[in-house]
């Protein structure tokens, strides 16, 4: 017996659990004091009243014997790949709900979609980022290179003629740092991609925050993309399906390399090793794209935007450089004083409570960072901008410095 060997070369733990653990032995600490929990990118509003009235329908079709489902298609129901479809139309994207292909989330996929692609393939992924795609290939074994993210390039890194990869990573809105890119930057990228073969992992997870005019909702609004990109996206941001589960992968028919189409071998694995998700949760999330349905999950939005509005706000009375915030729900902010990550992260949970995201956990780029989510409720949010005014008002010049 040979474990995978690949697995000595991960952290010791994955970063939100580190987070998540560091909290509870505050806690248990300090059982007086209020915990503000603004660290992982998880929803606190309920599922939509449309969403909740079809799931409970959905429930009772299977407490009936004329209207039971067992198994269904592995890659989802046609109600969902065809509203899927035309809620891309919505931002002018044509797509054949067959290329749509529907799972229990974005990160499932993320990871899964890798068992298409050959070991030995070189893998450019930006820093700093969300850890999944780093450490999805390490146990893969894979060679990764970076594309640094930093100030100087306002965190979108563009493409290097000069650093071959075969395999991709763009997340936009981006996680962690909240920067997007314009359908401009990443025709530069198709580009690069298609003149060398490479084959692009777009992680669209966060579209629905995008507000500002020209950037991108999906790859597919550019040209040529359908020749290489796969698209990731779910209903756990926009929907607040965290805790209920469903995504979707995109793989175009024309997305075919060394002459195979990567749209049949996608098939071939989810029908191998997946059996779909529930009937009852599709049905939710097909609800979520109804028209009643949009117009609630797009109340929530609205929400999560104005508590983002509302941590920037605080942070402009500071003085503390930040980015984010206006196109996603993350606020991504300089450690004060040139702190360390992680020092930081401590820090603030001692004198504040607030706990965020040390950019550290994000890739070498991000030390020095920060991460806050708008995702936390709003009295929450409330309090936490109160305290980091306190914190940071006191010492640091003050005016507005956005990174
Ligand atoms: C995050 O905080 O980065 C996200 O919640 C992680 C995720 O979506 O898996």
């Amino acid at each position: 017996m040979k474990i995978n060997q690949n697995y000595r070369n991960l952290r010791e733990s994955y970063l939100f659990s580190e987070i998540a653990r560091k909290v509870a032995a505050f806690a248990a600490k300090h059982p007086e004091r209020e915990i503000l929990k603004m660290g992982i990118g998880d929803v606190t509003l309920p599922l939509a009243p449309a969403v909740v009235a079809a799931m409970e329908e959905a429930a009772r079709e299977q407490g009936d014997k004329e209207t039971f489902r067992g198994y269904g298609p592995e890659q989802g129901y046609p109600f969902l790949r065809e509203a899927i479809r035309d809620y891309y139309k919505t931002f002018g994207v044509f797509l054949d709900a067959d290329e749509i292909f529907v799972s229990d989330g974005a990160k499932s996929d993320l990871g899964n979609i890798l068992d298409v692609f050959d070991a030995d393939n070189t893998v450019l992924i930006p820093d700093p980022v969300y850890p999944v795609y780093v450490d999805t290939n390490l146990m893969a074994g894979r060679k990764i290179v970076f594309a640094a993210a930093n100030e100087q390039n306002g965190f979108l890194p563009m493409p290097d003629e000069r650093v071959g990869a075969d395999i991709i990573y763009i997340c936009s809105p981006n996680n962690p740092t909240g920067a997007a890119y314009s359908v401009e930057q990443l025709r530069a990228w198709v580009e690069y991609a298609n003149e060398r073969g490479a084959v692009i992992l777009y992680d669209a997870a966060y579209e629905s925050f995008v507000s500002e005019e020209g950037l991108a909702r999906s790859i597919y609004e550019v040209e040529g993309a359908r020749e290489c990109a796969v698209e990731f996206c779910s209903f756990s941001k926009t929907a607040g399906f965290t805790g209920t589960r469903c995504g979707y992968t995109v793989v175009p028919f024309a997305l075919v390399r060394e002459g195979a189409s990567l749209h049949k071998m996608w098939l071939r694995r989810q029908t191998t090793k997946f059996n779909g998700v529930g009937y009852i949760v599709q049905r939710g999330a097909a609800a979520a794209l109804s028209a009643e349905g949009r117009a609630q999950i797009g109340r929530n939005v609205s929400v999560y935007r104005a508590n983002a509005r509302k941590i920037c706000e605080a942070l402009d009375g500071t003085g503390i450089g930040y980015t984010g915030g206006k196109n996603s729900p993350y606020i991504w902010l300089k450690c004060p004083k040139d702190l360390d990550s992680f020092a930081f992260f401590d820090h603030l949970l001692e004198r504040t409570g607030v706990v965020g995201t040390p950019g550290g956990g994000f890739g070498k780029n991000g030390e020095g960072y920060f991460r806050l989510t708008a995702f936390a409720d709003g009295e929450t949010v409330e309090k936490a901008c109160k305290k980091l005014r306190e914190l940071f008002g006191q010492s640091i010049e003050r005016g507005r410095r956005c990174i």
